[in-house]
């Protein structure tokens, strides 16, 4: 039996690149799912905290984006929902990996070398240097190696940008099992068939919460007015005609992995089609279509999403249930490990 987990920051209401990136795929990998499989999609409170939160939105984000896994048809009855925060087998976990993992390794991480040149150009100084990061940032992939770890996961669907993450967690636990005892399975990356969404302002950058123009994203809550808006305004080029070519063309290549994604012809295969079928016809058409596909795509979860946002009462029930559920898997791990590591 497979046992499925993912994970997600709590950043606001989910966009577009979220919703086809991650949302989407994981409720196609819970309807595909056998019933022997388990299925745990947490919400990544402690990951958000490597970057600066206003606390009283991160409570809302949060609340909000365990309405949006619903909105997009997550069951709770068939998979396990929960805040990783409100399960301390993480942390706990997360301690114990820290300890066995070299410091060589988490210098060759990416992310953390993104923060910071974000650092650097914020404060238009080449000067700062790591030594002002945050130390959760630098061990942000041995906390999503515990999320990982703490249920024994076989197989983790993510987005390429995560891959490295994978890779580290497979790396821990192959040390874990040679230092003490073949524990762990070593999970397996599951690609996101969809490709990386891209900003409709900067098609070159990935879409995200992050940009300061509302016009780069669509989110779950924009109206239709507002999606047709926003395409109508993606930066795209002059060339005539479409074709695939995120290189050179990366707005026109973006609509196209958009279209494909929103009509369920997502992969390579899905996207060549498309740009086979709009190679002869103009960027207004293609505007319009995925207009057309975005709109079709957000009806149905955007009335789910503004229904139970309200929904306090019954959003705390479901977490709180999740986080039951949730804990009494990685108890059983975090047994093994107390008693492997000499903790008991
Ligand atoms: P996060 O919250 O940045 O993203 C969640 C998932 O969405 C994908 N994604 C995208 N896909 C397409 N286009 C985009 N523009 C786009 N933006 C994000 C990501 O690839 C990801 O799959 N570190 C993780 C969260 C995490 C996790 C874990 C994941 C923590 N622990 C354990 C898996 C297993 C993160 O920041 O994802």
């Amino acid at each position: 039996a497979r046992i499925v987990f993912s994970g997600i920051q709590p950043t606001g209401i989910p966009h577009l690149g979220n919703f086809l990136g991650a949302l989407q795929n994981w409720t196609k990998l819970q309807q595909k799912a056998h019933r022997e499989d388990a299925l745990l999609f947490a919400i990544v409170g402690w990951h958000s905290l490597t970057l600066p939160q206003n606390p009283q939105a991160l409570q809302v984000a949060r609340r909000e984006m365990l309405a949006a896994l619903l909105a997009v048809g997550l069951d709770p009855k068939r998979s396990i929902i929960f805040h990783q925060d409100e399960n301390p087998h993480h942390t706990e976990l997360a301690w114990i990996l820290n300890c066995i993992t070299p410091m060589g390794k988490l210098l060759r991480m990416t992310t953390w070398k993104a923060r910071l040149a974000v650092a650097q150009n914020a404060r238009h100084d080449s000067e700062v240097d790591e030594s002002e990061l945050n130390a959760g940032l630098f061990t942000y992939p041995v906390l999503q190696a515990a999320d990982i770890l703490a249920y024994r996961a076989t197989h983790v669907p993510v987005g390429e940008d995560q891959k490295q993450h994978l890779e580290l967690a497979r790396d821990i636990a192959g040390i874990f099992n040679r230092t003490f005892k073949p524990l762990f399975p070593l999970p397996r990356y599951v690609a996101t068939p969809t490709r990386r969404i891209a900003s409709l302002k900067s098609p070159g950058t990935k879409m995200s919460k992050s940009s300061p123009d509302l016009a780069s994203r669509i989110l779950l809550t924009d109206t239709d007015a507002q999606i047709k808006s926003k395409i109508r305004g993606a930066i795209t080029d002059s060339i005539q005609g479409i074709t695939y070519d995120p290189l050179h063309r990366p707005g026109a290549s973006n609509l196209l992995t958009i279209l494909a994604a929103c009509t369920g012809a997502e992969g390579a295969e899905g996207v060549a089609e498309m740009a086979k079928r709009y190679e002869d016809k103009g960027h207004g058409e293609l505007k319009a279509d995925v207009t057309e596909a975005v709109m079709e795509l957000m009806r149905q979860p955007r009335s789910e999403f503004e229904r139970l946002r309200g929904e306090i009462g019954y959003l705390a029930e479901v977490a709180r249930d999740g986080a039951v559920r949730a804990r009494e898997r990685s108890e059983v791990t975090m047994r093994e490990v107390r008693k492997l590591v000499g903790l008991v």
